[in-house]
């Protein structure tokens, strides 16, 4: 089944920040501190930080041991050593973190994390939105505008996540209906025998998540399972 484990940053204090960091390899901590703005570094130092400790709860693993790679051309961060069939995938943002997984043999997760109350301007959807998603928010009162283009949005980055094939991927070859959700038109970036689900949170804390599970078809994923903080995994 995939999980999905967010980590609002309110709950990170100055000890929790510490324990975290301590975690992180030296190429990490050499990314983190070259952001220019502190937000940025605690949102990294955060998100790798929930990485590490999550899977080294899933696997049974030392999460200070844990190794990284890219596992797509594009840069999809994979586990060195990982079993067969372990996912993951990141995403930070504005005051949240998170972090969805899926154990299950050939499947493959992608998950976005964006504040709810976003400005998307209607026209940065026109040109990366779907003629499909286009005309679903047409229909709905707020139109090319508000919390349903963040649904939108959130729900396309988390398929292309899924993939890990970036913006490589046209955003307009594929479409996505928000209520439900699901995906109604790929033109071929799924492969043969594939299935995709997906699902959107409004959370707690005001951000919108999505996750995006891709895996063989006729074997549809069990519901996402949603996790919160870091406290039962030290
Ligand atoms: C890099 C990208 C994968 C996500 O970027 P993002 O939305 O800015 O950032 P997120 O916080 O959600 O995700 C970043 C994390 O995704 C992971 N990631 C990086 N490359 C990835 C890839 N090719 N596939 C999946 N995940 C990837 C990494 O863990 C990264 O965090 P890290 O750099 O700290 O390790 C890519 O899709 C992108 O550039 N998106 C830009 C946004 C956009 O235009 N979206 C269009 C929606 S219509």
């Amino acid at each position: 089944m995939p999980l999905l484990r967010t980590l609002p940053l309110v709950l990170l204090d100055a000890d929790t920040y510490a324990r975290l960091w301590s975690l992180l390899d030296e190429g990490e901590r050499a990314r983190a501190n070259r952001f220019m703005f502190e937000a940025n570094r605690q949102e990294y130092v955060a998100a790798h930080g929930l990485v590490r400790l999550w899977l080294g709860r899933l696997l049974d693993r030392p999460p200070a041991a844990l190794a990284f790679a890219p596992i797509t051309p594009q840069g999809k961060p994979g586990l060195v050593d990982g079993p067969p069939g372990l996912d993951f995938n990141l995403s930070h943002t504005e005051g949240l973190v998170a972090c969805a997984v899926t154990l299950e043999p050939d499947c493959r997760v992608g998950a976005d994390v964006e504040p709810g109350g976003r400005h998307i301007g209607a026209d940065v959807a026109t040109a990366m939105f779907a003629a499909e998603e286009l005309a679903w928010l047409d229909a709905r009162p707020a139109g090319r505008s508000g919390p349903d283009m963040v649904s939108v949005w959130t729900l396309k980055e988390a398929y292309i996540k899924a993939l890990g094939v970036g913006l490589s991927l046209p955003t307009d070859s594929f479409a996505i209906q928000p209520d439900g959700p699901c995906l109604i038109r790929h033109d071929g970036s799924m492969p043969v025998g594939q299935g995709c689900r997906l699902w959107t949170r409004d959370l707690a804390s005001g951000h919108k998540a999505a996750v995006a599970w891709v895996g063989p078809e006729g074997r549809p994923a069990a519901d996402l399972v949603m996790e919160e903080g870091l406290a039962d995994l030290w």
